[in-house]
């Protein structure tokens, strides 16, 4: 089986940031609650005009000038796209001029980049693809209520990308991924869809505890899968709530600093919050050679996505 790797990494955040004391001016609500009960401090909301697909573009062209490799396969994974065609995917490569190239669209909710890491990585191995584009463009405060402060704080608007390339020694070995979904919690997160559905609301104590168990079980899978037995491991979880991840470190007794965590600048910036968060820590030379990545996705649907990458 061809080997395949993360050669770069891109992202991109709009500038104009909503801040728990913006919130408070709009909602019932005090910068004290928001920061206890989720770890958020701030957001990036994008302006009218711009769409999800314009983060992802942004997104992608950062991560392609990291990266010679152009891709033969592009995988745009989101949930929030302003228009059913043109898909996302092919508004990206046209806007970025690639052409000659497989592309297409994946909706996994906040799962959806592993989801699409998962999927480009099998087409590689099986299709022979050499290089693989997969984007994380969201614009989830196009479904917000903003006078509905349970939902308001939480989110945030984003883009991320990242290069799969075939290599022979990969410097960053995509090692393994697991999917998974739980249809009996479909209806826990609901958003875009026709009238009383369309703005975001979601169960959220059921999946806070969907969650913490998943994404526990998920680090434990991976740890054998890989046959890590040290401490050398990183997770980059879906940037959902902070307490969700203290929850996890509390019981799988992880140290809180083998957590990769932004959600303080960017809340839930849905399935683009893991490669913002990589990105993040990359860029701060967080990991070293032979550290293990663990990239768990989980939300809606019920879904959930992990990755194992050795650095
Ligand atoms: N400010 C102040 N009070 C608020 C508030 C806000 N922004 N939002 C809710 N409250 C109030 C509620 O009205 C409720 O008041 P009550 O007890 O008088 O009824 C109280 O705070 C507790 O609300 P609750 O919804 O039970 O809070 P919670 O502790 O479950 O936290 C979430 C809510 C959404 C932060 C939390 O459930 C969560 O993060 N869940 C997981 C979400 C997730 O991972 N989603 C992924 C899908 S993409």
């Amino acid at each position: 089986m061809r080997k395949v790797g993360i050669v770069a990494v891109g992202s991109y955040v709009p500038a104009e940031k909503l801040t728990n004391s913006d919130l408070e001016k709009m909602v019932d609500t005090t910068d004290e609650w928001i920061t206890s009960r989720t770890g958020i401090k701030e957001r990036r909301i994008a302006p009218a005009g711009v769409h999800a697909s314009d983060l992802a573009v942004k997104a992608a062209a950062d991560c392609l000038a990291r990266t010679p490799d152009r891709p033969q396969l592009l995988i745009a994974a989101t949930s929030s796209a302003e228009k059913a065609c043109p898909y996302q995917a092919s508004i990206i490569a046209q806007s970025l001029n690639l052409t000659n190239l497989a592309a297409f669209d994946l909706n996994a909710a906040c799962s959806g980049l592993i989801y699409a890491l998962a999927v480009g990585r099998s087409l590689m191995q099986t299709e022979g693809y050499d290089h693989a584009l997969i984007t994380a463009g969201e614009k989830l405060s196009r479904f917000v209520d903003y006078k509905d402060r349970a939902s308001c704080i939480l989110f945030g608007d984003a883009g991320a990308a990242l290069m799969l390339s075939a290599e022979e020694q990969p410097e960053h070995e995509l090692l393994t991924v697991e999917l998974g979904a739980d249809p009996t919690g479909a209806d826990l997160v609901v958003m875009g869809g026709p009238e009383d559905e369309f703005y975001f609301r979601q169960d959220g104590k059921s999946v806070f505890r969907f969650a913490v168990e998943k994404m526990g079980s998920l680090i434990d899978l991976l740890k054998t899968r890989v046959g890590c037995d040290d401490d050398r491991y990183f997770i980059i979880p879906h940037q959902a709530n902070s307490r969700i991840l203290e929850a996890v470190a509390r019981n799988k007794e992880i140290p809180p600093e083998r957590f990769i965590s932004n959600i303080s600048k960017y809340g839930n910036t849905s399935s683009a919050s893991i490669g913002l968060a990589l990105k993040e820590a990359w860029d701060e030379n967080r990991f070293t050679k032979g550290d293990y990545l663990f990239l768990i996705g989980f939300g809606g649907g019920l879904s959930w996505a992990a990755a194992a990458v050795r650095w």
